[in-house]
This record gives C-alpha cells, sequence and structure tokens, in this order.
C-alpha cells in the first residue's frame, strides 16, 4: 500500500475546493485504473485541506474507496475555553489522519518537541492517526507514531527534492521499525514522485504544491499501478 497525502497547507477557499473535488472525481470516474488501485489497497489518498473545508472534502469523497481527509494540525488541548483552536475532538469522525509538527508549524507557530508530543496524543485519544513530521534526527518522535514523514526544510517548497536513497538512508538514522509507514514529502513532482513510490522502504509521498491541481495530483496518484 502506498499513500500520497495532499498537503493544501493554508490555500483555497470553498469554490475552489469543490472545483478541486469535481475535477478529481472526474478524474477517478474515467480511470478504471485509479480505481482498482484504490479499490484493491495498493493505494490510499489523504486529502488534508484547511479546516474550514474538512467536512466538505469528506462529502465530497464519501463514495469512494481509500480516500481519507486529514488535518493540518490539531490543538494540544482537548475541548475547553481556547479561543480559535481547532480540536481533536471536533474533526474525529471527519478527520481520519492529522499532519503533526509540520516544519512550517515548527517554524512560525513555535511547535516544540513536547508540544508535538500533546499533540500526538490528542490524535490518538480520538482514533486521529498521526502523521509525525520531522526535519531532521533532532527532532523527537513521540512512542506509538505510526507514520513518520521526513521533510527536510530546505526541500520543503523550493524545487529542490531529496534523493530517494538519501530519504532511505534517512529512515534508517531516524529509527523507523517495521510496523511504522515511512512518508517523504519536500518537492514532490510528477516527475520525480516514481523515485520514491517505487521504493520499497518508502510508503509513500507528502506533495504540497504539487497537490494544489486536481491534473497535477492526479499524475502523481495515477503512477501507483
Ligand atoms: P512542497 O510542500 O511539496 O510544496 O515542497 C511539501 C510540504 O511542506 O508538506
Amino acid at each position: 500500500m502506498k499513500y500520497v497525502i495532499a498537503n493544501w497547507k493554508a490555500h483555497k477557499n470553498y469554490q475552489e475546493v469543490n472545483e478541486w473535488c469535481n475535477v478529481f472525481l472526474d478524474k477517478i470516474a474515467y480511470s478504471n485504473q485509479l480505481q482498482n488501485s484504490l479499490k484493491q489497497g495498493r493505494l490510499s489518498i489523504i486529502i488534508c485541506p484547511p479546516d474550514p473545508f474538512i467536512a466538505l472534502v469528506k462529502a465530497r469523497f464519501l463514495k469512494t474507496t481509500n480516500i481519507f481527509v486529514g488535518v493540518q494540525s490539531l490543538s494540544q488541548y482537548d475541548d475547553g475555553a481556547y479561543t480559535g483552536e481547532t480540536t481533536a475532538r471536533m474533526v474525529a469522525g471527519v478527520a481520519d489522519y492529522s499532519l503533526i509538527g509540520h516544519s512550517e508549524r515548527r517554524q512560525l507557530f513555535n511547535e516544540t518537541n513536547e508540544v508535538i508530543a500533546a499533540k500526538t496524543a490528542m490524535a490518538f485519544k480520538y482514533m486521529i492517526t498521526p502523521l509525525v513530521c520531522v526535519r531532521t534526527i533532532q527532532d523527537t518522535i513521540p512512542a506509538e507514531t505510526t507514520f513518520v514523514v521526513y521533510e527536510p526544510v530546505w526541500a520543503i517548497g523550493t524545487g529542490k527534492n531529496e534523493q530517494p536513497k538519501a530519504v532511505v538512508e534517512m529512515k534508517q538514522m531516524l529509527k523507523i521499525g517495521p510496523a511504522q509507514k515511512f512518508i517523504y514529502g519536500g518537492s514532490v513532482t510528477p516527475e520525480n514522485c516514481m523515485g520514491y513510490l517505487s521504493e520499497a522502504a518508502i510508503d509513500g509521498i507528502l506533495p504540497g504544491k504539487a497537490s494544489l491541481d486536481p491534473q497535477t495530483f492526479y499524475e502523481m496518484v495515477s503512477q501507483v499501478v
């Protein structure tokens, strides 16, 4: 099973989200091969829209197989007096996954390893699978983490992707266990995605920019056969 995770970051409004879903649903409808790789369990797609649109995306993909919704972050707190927060309990049942500790959260919103551990625990409490993002071996991976996303900062949004061999070496350095999934993110495109997806040691990819256009996203997921 390969995982392709779309991280839209802070992009798209209601109309643009609907348009993306229209185009991508059309692509699925016209591609038996993509339908088969989803139905036969060779491919899982996880779409991470901005929070206001998670219920919309969930509803648009209700009839498809192996397409899930993820949030891009979660509160470290449970429900309570935390104005502006999106808690794990709020999104439970809609989002199956959550990115945790994306490098942009660490850099721009001061998320520390402690905060990331608390967010990971919240995700588990509400049956949301955390996709824990790390930049280097210095970033702590909370115990029980099942999905680790390796994203070197220099590769994010720069057009300079890390080489698949170096990603596999990093997997060893991060001591990823056999029960853990290992995902790569950082300037993944339709041109370079197979370098990662064809490696047995790499379980999937996390494209940001290349997930914003449904045609470009389709060009990546359709390479999983
Ligand atoms: P990018 O973003 O594909 O635009 O480099 C990846 C990410 O930050 O998750």
